[in-house]
Order: C-alpha cells, then sequence, then structure tokens
C-alpha cells in the first residue's frame, strides 16, 4: 500500500469504503482500514479469491488484469446479515514498486438497495390494498348494469357492498395521507400541552358505541398526570388506534383497561424516555399476538392475519401511524402480548416543561378514580 500510493497512505486509509490492492496474478498487495475491517483480517498477501469468493467479482477482476480498463459489478456479501457492495475495479497507468496492478474500491450499498426495497413493497402494498376493493366494485357495477338490472334486492344488496368498499378505500387514503403528513413534521417537535387522561377519555367516549357492539367495556384507571407535551389532535389518534385495536381483537364481553402513572425523575419509565413523562397502558383480553410477529406490528400494512384485519376494516396502518406519532412526540410504545390472554400496549410521552403561559385545563371528572363505561 505504501509504495503503491506513497504519500497518499493517510488518505486511503481514512476513506470510509473499503479499498483492496491487487497484483498481476490476484494476489492482494495492500489493504485499508475499511477493508481490513470486511474481510476480518488483514488481507495483505493473500490471493483476492481465498478473500472475496464472489464469481461475478471475480471475474470482472480478471478481465481488469488482462485487458480492460475499468470494471463495475455489484455483488451481496454471504452471512447472517447480507451486504450489498458496488465494486469499481480500475487498472492504475502502470505497476508499482510492489507489483500492484489493479485497485478495486468498494461501496456499501445495503442501505440503499433496503430503501429502495420498502419503497418498491410501499407501493405494492397500497396499490394492492387500492385494488381489492377496486376490482370489487367494478364487478358489481358491472352487474348492476348487466345481469341485476331490473332486480330490485340484489341493486339494495350490492349497493350495500359497494358503499362499504368505497368507504375502505377512501379509509385507506385517509392513513395514507394522514401517515405522510406525520412523516413531514417528524423532525418538528409538537408544541402543545396535553393532558392525557382527558384525550384518553374522548377517545373512549367516541369508541364507546362500537365497544358496547361486542359487549365490551372501558375501565379507565388514570390518576392525576403532569401535562405532556404534545399535540393533543396527533396523540387523540393515538388512542384511538391503539382503542380500536383492543375492541377489533379482544374478546367479545371482556374488559379494556387503561391504566397510567407518571414516570417520574429517575423511574425506569423515565430512563426509558431520556426524562420524565406520562406512561399510559390499554390492556385488552383478546387472542394476543405471537412473540415472532411484536417486532413488525408497527411495519405499513403488516399484519397477523391480513384476511382477518381486513374483514374487520382494517388497512394495516394503524400501529405505523402510532409509531410516527409516537416518534415526533420523542415518546416510545411498547407492546407484550401473551398469546391467548391479552396484549398490553405501554405509550410513554414525555412531560411538558413546567408551567408555561397556558396550562391544560382538567374537566372537573378527570380526577382519580374509575370511570367505567359499559
Ligand atoms: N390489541 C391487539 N391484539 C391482537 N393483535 C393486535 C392488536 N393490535 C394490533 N394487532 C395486530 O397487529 C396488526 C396491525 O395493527 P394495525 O392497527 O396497524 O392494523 P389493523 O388494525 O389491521 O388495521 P387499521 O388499524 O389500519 O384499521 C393487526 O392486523 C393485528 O394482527
Ligand atoms: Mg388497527
Amino acid at each position: 500500500m505504501e509504495a503503491a500510493l506513497a504519500g497518499h497512505e493517510a488518505v486511503v486509509s481514512g476513506l470510509p469504503d473499503p479499498l483492496i490492492l491487487v497484483s498481476a496474478d490476484g494476489r492482494i498487495t495492500g489493504a485499508n482500514p475499511a477493508a481490513r475491517e470486511l474481510c476480518a483480517a488483514d488481507p495483505a498477501g493473500r490471493d483476492l479469491a481465498a478473500v472475496l469468493r464472489h464469481p461475478a467479482l471475480l471475474a470482472a477482476v480478471d478481465e481488469v488484469l488482462t485487458s480492460a480498463a475499468q470494471r463495475v459489478v455489484e455483488f451481496d456479501t454471504p452471512g447472517g446479515v447480507p451486504r450489498h457492495f458496488a465494486a469499481r475495479i480500475a487498472r492504475l497507468p502502470a505497476p508499482t514498486r510492489d507489483g500492484t496492478v489493479a485497485i478495486i474500491a468498494l461501496h456499501d450499498l445495503t442501505a440503499l438497495k433496503r430503501a429502495e426495497q420498502m419503497r418498491a413493497d410501499f407501493i405494492a402494498n397500497a396499490s394492492h390494498e387500492l385494488r381489492t376493493p377496486l376490482t370489487s366494485l367494478l364487478g358489481f357495477i358491472e352487474t348492476l348494469r348487466g345481469p341485476a338490472r331490473e332486480d330490485a334486492a340484489a341493486r339494495e344488496r350490492f349497493l350495500t357492498v359497494m358503499y362499504e368498499q368505497a368507504a375502505r378505500m377512501s379509509r385507506l387514503v385517509e392513513d395514507l395521507l394522514s401517515l405522510s403528513r406525520i412523516e413531514l413534521h417528524e423532525h418538528t417537535p409538537p408544541h402543545g400541552r396535553a393532558d392525557v387522561a382527558d384525550l384518553v377519555r374522548r377517545v373512549t367516549g367516541m369508541l364507546e358505541l362500537q365497544a358496547r357492539r361486542k359487549a365490551m367495556r372501558f375501565v379507565i384507571e388514570l390518576p392525576d398526570l403532569p401535562p405532556v407535551a404534545g399535540d393533543p389532535d396527533e396523540l387523540i389518534h393515538v388512542f384511538q388506534n391503539l382503542l380500536d385495536n383492543a375492541i377489533k381483537y379482544g374478546r367479545a364481553g371482556t374488559e379494556i383497561r387503561i391504566t397510567g402513572k407518571p414516570a417520574a425523575p429517575g423511574s425506569a419509565g423515565a430512563r426509558r424516555l431520556g426524562r420524565a413523562g406520562v406512561i399510559v397502558a390499554v390492556h385488552d383480553q383478546g387472542e394476543g399476538i405471537e412473540p415472532k410477529h411484536l417486532p413488525r406490528l408497527t411495519e405499513r400494512f403488516y399484519r397477523v392475519d391480513t384476511a382477518r384485519s381486513r374483514q374487520l376494516g382494517g388497512t394495516g396502518l394503524g400501529l405505523a401511524i402510532v409509531k410516527h406519532i409516537l416518534n415526533r412526540h420523542r415518546g416510545v410504545l411498547d407492546i407484550e402480548s401473551t398469546p391467548g390472554r391479552g396484549s398490553v400496549f405501554t405509550v410513554y410521552l414525555p412531560a411538558a416543561t413546567p408551567a408555561r403561559e397556558n396550562p391544560v385545563p382538567r374537566p372537573g371528572n378527570a380526577r382519580r378514580g374509575r370511570a367505567a363505561s359499559s
């Protein structure tokens, strides 16, 4: 390396991308620290074919060693965490004193490829989710214009289904829009203050009818909590999604408990947040979730049982929205679940900085106690 790139060692060593030098017979004559890290040892002196065993890469190196001036190839490294590299192999204008004739510069494209894949998956998922109700709508319209033209009973039935499908598409578009809106502001922390107990009460009020249809009831066990730093409208969405899931995936006739406590300075909760805050948990008695699904639940469109979630009217975006809102609020979501018994979704939110201009008004009934609604 020294001989090959005399005077430039500091530059070459400092390069974040792996750089490997090879001689005319395919031996490694030098490697910078990034390349040494990639090979897990200093590969100098070894045969390139023994160090990087990728047919496409080796073929390209051969071409450069025999005739070509330059080649670019992409390849994957095997292993538990595969990485994707682009390699640029270039012949030096003249061999150096230590016999180096070509230089291989590697560039790690793993993150870029992953982002590309995520974007492609997202578009494929969103299109698929829209196409399903759209296909069914088109089918019904065809039938109504043709065979069922004069059939009043069928028309009524079909219109009901068509309405449901159109509502589903509309919900999906709404969810996609709110997700992109939240992502757009994700790096600007919210300005307002919110009283979490008040928000929870508002949401349980909105969802009471839905819960009652499954003979479920909310049991709110919230003590006085300090106000949190946050946008009340966005935080309402967090609890709306969590409570909606608790109803949808909870067993009929059971209770949904909402508990809370302050995350006092120095407590485990405050350590989780990096500062003092508030912890609110939604406990359901439902089917629960297998541990293998837990890390992926907040991904867009991820569902444990897609057909079932669709049938319940879900788009699979609810928890992705929750995660992004909490990210913006510098909050955290924890999910614990016991299959067959139920799940607990815990939200950690940072407390508002003390007593600023507009304190949050506390409704008279927002005091300690069980405010069950059934
Ligand atoms: N309380 C829960 N109990 C059991 N499974 C749950 C619970 N909450 C979420 N899940 C699982 O996580 C998946 C993702 O939840 P998410 O809220 O993102 O989507 P969804 O409820 O299917 O649709 P949407 O919320 O968009 O209407 C659900 O499909 C379900 O499989
Ligand atoms: Mg949901």
